[in-house]
C-alpha cells in the first residue's frame, strides 16, 4: 500500500511539474519571423553541377569546424543473426538480433520487421539515448551493449520507465512498435554507446579507438553508426536500399541529420527536436548556446567549434548548409512549442535556407509559410506539437505521416 502510493506520487508529481512548466514557459511563434539570420546560399552560378562538385569541400569544413573527422567507410560485417522471437507483438512482427563487425568494435543490431512481408521492406534505423533493451521495455532476451561505458536506463520498465515517460513523453524510449509495424515499416536499432559512450569518462578512450589519432567528436561517431547500420541492411535482400531512413531524437537527432550529409545512400531523416549542432543555425540566438552545448558535452564536438563559444556569428558555416548537403532526400523537422532551448524557429530558417538546394534537383523544399502549416508531403517539412521536449504519439503520428508520403509502399 505504501510503495503503491510512493509509486503514484513520483510518478504524479513528475507529471504536474511538467504541465506547469510547459504552461509557464514561452511559447515559440507561429510566424517565420524573417529571413534566415545566416549568408544565403549563393545562387548566383549556382548549378547542380558546381554545388555537387563543392559538395567533399563543404563535408570537409564541417568536419573542420564542427564535428572533427568523419570514421571511414569501411562496411560493417553481419557475422551472425539469431531470431529472438518470430511472432513478436501479438505476431505482427520477426525480431532478430544481428552481431555487427563494425572494424574498430562490434555490436548488436536488433531487427523488428512486419512479419510474413514478401516485398524488400522500408527500415527506421534508430540510435535512441537509453539503449535497445530499453526500447523493448525489457521484454525479451536482447544482448546488454558490448561497451561497458554505454548508458541504458529503465531496462525492465518498472519506476524509471514510468518516470521517464512522465517527463519526457510515452515514446522517450520506446517507438510505437505495433503502430509501426502495422503501416508496413521495418525498425533497426543500434546502441550508440557502443560506438562512443555518452559520458565524459567513456567517451575519450572509445573515440581514440574508432578514430586512431584524428580528432572527432561523439555526433559524427554515432553519424558513422548509422552509416554502418546501413551497410547492415543493405547485405540483406529482405530490406529495400531505396527506402532506408533513420530516426534521431535530440542528441541522436543531430546525427541523424550529420549521416544524411555524409551518407547518400540515406533516403530520408526524421530529425526531431535536433536542436543546436543539429537542424537549428549556429548563428540563431535562441535557445542552447555553443558554449553551453561544448561546456556540458565537451566530447559531442571538436575543439575547434567551442572556440565558438563567445563569437557564435564567426562560424563560416551554418547548418542550413548542412541540410542543404542532404538535398534532395526529404527531412522532418520535428518540434515542441514549449521546446525553446531545441530553437524551433532557428531549425524553419534553416530549412529555408537550404532551399536553393533543393530547387536545384527540382523540389520546393520547405514551402510551409508558418511553423503550425505541416504538409508531410513537402521535402522539408517543419511538424510542430504541445509541450515540451520529448516524443510523444502525436510526433509519430506526424513521421509516418511524412514516411508514407514519400515511401508509399504497397502492403
Ligand atoms: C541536452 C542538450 C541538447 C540535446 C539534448 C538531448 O538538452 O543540451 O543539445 O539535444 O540534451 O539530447 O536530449
Amino acid at each position: 500500500m505504501i510503495r503503491a502510493s510512493l509509486f503514484l506520487i513520483g510518478i504524479t508529481l513528475p507529471m504536474m511539474l511538467v504541465g506547469c512548466v510547459s504552461m509557464v514557459l514561452p511559447r515559440v511563434s507561429t510566424e517565420n519571423s524573417g529571413p534566415p539570420a545566416v549568408p544565403a546560399i549563393a545562387t548566383d552560378g549556382l548549378t547542380r553541377a558546381s554545388w555537387e562538385g563543392g559538395r567533399a569541400d563543404l563535408l570537409a569544413r564541417f568536419e573542420a569546424e564542427i564535428y572533427g573527422a568523419w570514421p571511414g567507410d569501411a562496411p560493417a560485417r553481419v557475422t551472425a543473426r539469431r531470431i529472438i522471437d518470430p511472432s513478436a507483438f501479438e505476431g505482427r512482427g520477426r525480431l532478430e538480433e544481428w552481431d555487427v563487425d563494425l572494424g574498430p568494435m562490434d555490436t548488436h543490431l536488433v531487427v523488428l520487421m512486419p512479419a510474413g512481408a514478401t516485398e524488400p521492406l522500408p527500415v527506421i534505423v534508430m540510435q535512441t539515448f537509453c539503449g535497445t533493451r530499453t526500447a523493448f521495455g525489457g521484454a525479451f532476451d536482447l544482448s546488454p551493449p558490448v561497451n561497458p561505458s554505454a548508458r541504458e536506463c529503465g531496462t525492465s520498465g518498472g519506476w524509471q520507465s514510468a518516470l521517464m515517460t512522465s517527463i519526457f513523453g510515452r515514446h522517450i524510449a520506446e517507438p510505437p512498435m505495433e503502430q509501426i509495424l502495422d503501416r508496413g515499416y521495418a525498425l533497426a536499432f543500434l546502441h550508440p554507446g557502443d560506438i562512443v559512450p555518452d559520458n565524459p569518462t567513456g567517451a575519450p578512450p572509445a573515440l581514440d579507438l574508432l578514430m586512431d589519432g584524428r580528432e572527432s567528436g561523439a555526433i559524427i561517431a554515432w553519424a558513422w553508426g548509422y552509416a554502418r547500420v546501413i551497410d547492415a541492411l543493405e547485405s540483406d535482400p529482405r530490406f529495400d536500399d531505396q527506402r532506408m531512413a533513420v530516426w534521431g531524437h535530440s542528441r541522436n537527432a543531430k546525427s541523424a541529420l550529420v549521416a544524411a550529409a555524409f551518407d547518400p545512400r540515406i533516403d530520408l531523416v526524421l530529425s526531431h527536436q535536433a536542436g543546436t549542432g543539429g537542424t537549428t543555425l549556429t548563428r540563431s540566438d535562441v535557445g542552447e548556446s555553443v558554449a553551453q552545448i561544448t561546456e556540458t558535452y565537451p566530447y559531442w564536438f571538436n575543439g575547434t567549434y567551442a572556440g565558438y563559444g563567445d563569437t557564435e556569428a564567426a562560424i563560416p558555416i551554418d547548418q542550413h548548409q548542412l541540410i542543404a548537403l542532404m538535398a534532395p532526400r526529404p527531412l522532418l523537422i520535428g518540434g515542441g512549442w514549449r521546446d525553446a532551448w531545441s530553437d524551433p524557429q532557428g531549425s524553419y530558417r534553416a530549412g529555408v535556407g537550404a532551399n536553393p538546394v533543393y530547387a536545384l534537383y527540382g523540389s520546393d523544399g520547405l514551402r510551409q509559410e508558418r511553423l503550425d502549416a505541416f504538409d508531410p508531403t513537402a521535402d522539408i517539412a517543419v511538424f510542430m506539437r504541445r509541450g515540451l521536449h520529448g516524443v510523444q504519439p502525436s510526433d509519430w503520428d506526424a513521421f509516418l505521416a511524412f514516411l508514407d508520403a514519400h515511401f508509399s509502399h504497397s502492403q
